[in-house]
């Protein structure tokens, strides 16, 4: 088990695009196996991997139903919109409201190396779609319609 430190604001890290990853090997799966640590000792929603400091395109998810780790990611449908509140682990203290697509599909690539899509609607969605900005160094405080201090 390894915990790795969760970037802030400002460090530019956050703000860099995150490369596609070629190949799945030990060293990727790694990096996911210590991204799951880092986010349950966080009890965050969910995690990138530029926000431990690795510009790679890797997210995860923990609903508490449901554990999503997705390599590659895109989102290749959207439907609807909700506005609602949103943080992350590298804006401490400060909540927004982010108006988000209420349904999305995404794909990516599971650990194996296969391809997954995942239909998701509204708790799932929004954090597909705020994990999937930190690869393009998009925060939600970018998007955000307000924000105030936690
Ligand atoms: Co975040």
């Amino acid at each position: 088990m390894a915990v790795y430190q969760v970037l802030k604001l400002p460090d530019e890290t956050l703000r860099a695009r995150s490369a596609p990853v070629s190949k799945i090997n030990d060293g990727i799966l790694r990096v996911l196996d210590n991204m799951r640590d880092t986010l349950h000792a966080e009890q965050g929603l969910g995690l990138a991997a530029p926000q431990i400091g690795i510009l790679k395109r890797l997210i995860i998810i923990d609903t508490g139903e449901q554990y999503i780790e997705l390599i590659n990611p895109e989102i290749i449908s959207r439907e609807g919109e909700k506005i609602s509140t949103e943080g992350c682990l590298s804006v401490p203290g400060i909540i927004g409201r982010v108006a988000r697509s209420l349904h999305v599909k995404a794909r990516g690539l599971n650990r194996h190396g296969e391809e997954v899509e995942i239909s998701a609607s509204d708790l799932l969605a929004k954090a597909l779609q705020h994990e999937i900005d930190h690869l393009d160094g998009i925060l939600f405080i970018d998007k955000a319609i307000e924000t105030r201090r936690e």
